[in-house]
């Protein structure tokens, strides 16, 4: 076992787990934190991505030990309290869900990308998005919560 401290939606933890552990598994059966969900487990899909130094991370990829002491960010530390981010509120604003499985991977995906390009045009939201996959197809309503969120319609 290896114990680690890990600091994550601004708050130090620490676990004792096997070397290896991915951050996907810590956070999930470890910490409680089921929002980051397992898609395909092999870094393609993006269901599992949450903000590691603030960029979009693919957790079932990533060993534990490559993010200890790295400020990590999972979907359940975009809302403030009861007050979900702007992004979030777009998201909901625009429909931009339907099973809801990929959601909270686009949400990290997306807020990482607007914290590096506040005013993204399309086609960078749609690169960005590109290896968050969406079986129910919700990618024309995603890119307009990012733009929404963004600072309103082009
Ligand atoms: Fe991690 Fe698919 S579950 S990329």
């Amino acid at each position: 076992m290896t114990r680690l401290a890990l600091s994550v939606n601004g708050v130090e933890r620490a676990v004792d787990v096997p070397a290896g552990t991915t951050l996907l598994d810590v956070l999930r059966d470890e910490l409680g934190l089921v929002g980051a969900k397992r898609g395909c487990g092999e870094g393609h899909c993006g269901a599992c991505c949450v903000l590691v130094e603030g960029r979009s991370t693919r957790s079932c990829v990533t060993r534990i030990e490559e993010v200890a002491a790295r400020p990590i960010v999972t979907v359940e530390g975009l809302a403030t309290g009861d007050l979900l981010s702007a992004l979030q509120e777009a998201f909901i604003a625009e429909g931009a869900m339907q099973c809801g499985y990929c959601t909270p991977g686009l949400l990290i995906a997306a807020t990482a990308l607007l914290a590096r390009a506040p005013d993204p045009t399309d086609d960078e939201i749609r690169a960005t998005l590109d290896g968050n996959l969406c079986r129910c197809g919700v990618y024309g309503r995603v890119v307009r919560a990012v733009r929404r969120a963004a600072g309103g319609a082009r």
